[in-house]
């Protein structure tokens, strides 16, 4: 338990040092681990979760070491040579690491027993269940699909066509690892585009992916199995679901000016901007490149007074699936009324972030509404007032690292400050936040 407190603080400026994408972290250290060779990656996201991915590949028989000068190395077994863990694998809080790694195993004739947090223990796997039973994988799992939960991966992977249930890339990615072991090709058909990290590195790891795009714009995203994939280098972008935090900092902040460097920023992460812009916030997109086979920019974003409300599309919501808390921050201080809908995924993230989201901000003053896969807030064009001193003395953050930033980042613009009950799971995506934000102008403290 470490409580931090959040006060009121003036402009933000500084080029800050994004930490390394998660997402890609963790498909880095993955596919570095299944190829046969030495596999190096700059830039990886040191947190948690990543760390829980490196523990588990060497469970399944890699070798994984970061060097002294600060690069990270693999060394693979090969698609269809993982081994059986010796003891369960330990996830953690990353429901990301579990998900992919429940396809990856669930692919391959071992048997692996996951267990994780009191957060992630809640989230349901039915979601990677379903499709890895029709690939021939056997599960044991608490109340049916919950950790500590344990997976029997056949001795043929059967590949399947799966129609995605949910806008989801985590069981996107997790059929598709299952398919890298399977005889065949499998094939995941997604209605919505969700984060295509996975397609993208696979390829860059020689592996053949085939997009096809259907005639109702749903995409057919087909990997043939038994493929080796080929050892290589990997320079992991900066997170912008971590960015975002600065940057709403930064949009709240009249005066501020903040340059975030070497973003993961294509269509399929970029919601929070698009919608910071819409808000009416000064976001300017430079130096676009592509990187590790993403797209990367520098983003600069400059605060000019109040923001507005606005009707975020539904369609957008894949794009910006992590960003809708630190987005609630910002409705909460923009003129008028922001719409959120489209949202029933957010109630099983690391935590219920509907709730926590709306629980939080009525404590602070906030006139919002919410249903269950909306929420409704109504700004005043000011800040909301923060927690009152003494009634509700804490924002409860339920072992969520995004709930916990995004109500530190409020407190930086609230008359009162905000304490948040428990910094620690910041540590899992974003371990260096509180200094990264000190340094920018914020005054967030250990209480
Ligand atoms: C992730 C996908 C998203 C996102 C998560 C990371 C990934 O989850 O919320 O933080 O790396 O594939 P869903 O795909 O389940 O929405």
């Amino acid at each position: 338990m470490n409580a931090l407190i959040s006060h009121k603080t003036k402009i933000l400026t500084g080029r800050p040092r994004i930490p390394g994408d998660k997402s890609i972290s963790h498909r880095a250290l993955m596919f570095g681990a299944l190829t046969i060779g030495e596999t190096m990656i700059s830039g990886l996201l040191e947190g948690e979760d990543v760390l829980c991915t490196a523990q588990a590949m060497r469970g399944l028989g890699a070798k994984i070491e970061k060097s002294p000068d600060g690069l990270w190395r693999t060394y693979g077994v090969g698609i269809g040579n993982l081994q059986t863990p010796e003891t369960p694998l330990e996830m953690g809080n990353s429901g990301t690491s579990t998900r992919l790694l429940i396809g990856l195993v669930g692919g391959h004739p071992i048997k692996t027993t996951f267990t994780g947090d009191s957060s992630l223990s809640g989230r349901p796997m039915k979601r990677v269940i379903t499709p890895l039973e029709m690939m021939g994988a056997t599960f044991e799992a608490t109340d049916g699909d919950k950790l500590p939960l344990t997976v029997t991966g056949p001795e043929d992977t059967l590949a399947i066509e799966y129609r995605l249930p949910v806008a989801s890339a985590q069981v996107k990615s997790a059929i598709l690892l299952a398919g890298l072991n399977a005889r065949g090709t499998t094939t995941v058909i997604e209605e919505k585009p969700t984060r295509d990290h996975t397609e993208k590195m696979l390829s860059a790891f020689g592996i053949d992916v085939q997009i096809e795009t259907l005639e109702n714009g749903a995409s057919a995203i087909s990997v043939t199995g038994q493929q080796d994939l080929q050892p290589g280098a990997v320079d992991v972008p900066a997170d912008p679901s971590s960015a975002a935090f600065p940057a709403v900092a930064a949009a709240l902040h009249e005066g501020s000016e903040v340059t975030l460097a070497n973003i993961a920023i294509s269509d399929r992460r970029n919601g929070l901007y698009l919608t910071l812009q819409d808000m009416g916030t000064d976001i300017e997109f430079t130096n676009k490149r592509i990187q590790a086979g993403e797209e990367v920019a520098d983003i600069i974003v400059r605060g000019h007074g109040p923001l507005k409300g606005v009707d975020v599309d539904p369609a957008r919501v894949p794009s910006m699936i992590d960003e809708f808390p630190i987005l609630a921050m910002a409705a909460a201080c923009a003129d008028g009324t922001t719409k959120m809908t489209g949202l029933a995924e957010l109630r099983v993230k690391e935590s219920d972030r509907l709730l926590m989201v709306a629980e939080g901000l009525k404590a602070c003053g906030v006139n919002l509404e919410m249903g269950e896969d909306w929420l409704t807030i109504h700004g005043t064009g000011k800040p909301p007032r923060g927690l009152k001193p003494g009634a509700n003395a804490f924002i409860q953050t339920a072992l969520d690292h995004r709930i916990a930033m995004s109500f530190l980042i409020l407190g930086s613009v609230t008359d009162e400050p905000i304490s948040i009950d428990d910094g620690t799971p910041i540590a899992t995506s974003f371990p260096n936040f509180v200094k990264l934000m000190n340094e920018l102008g914020c005054d967030i403290k250990v209480l």
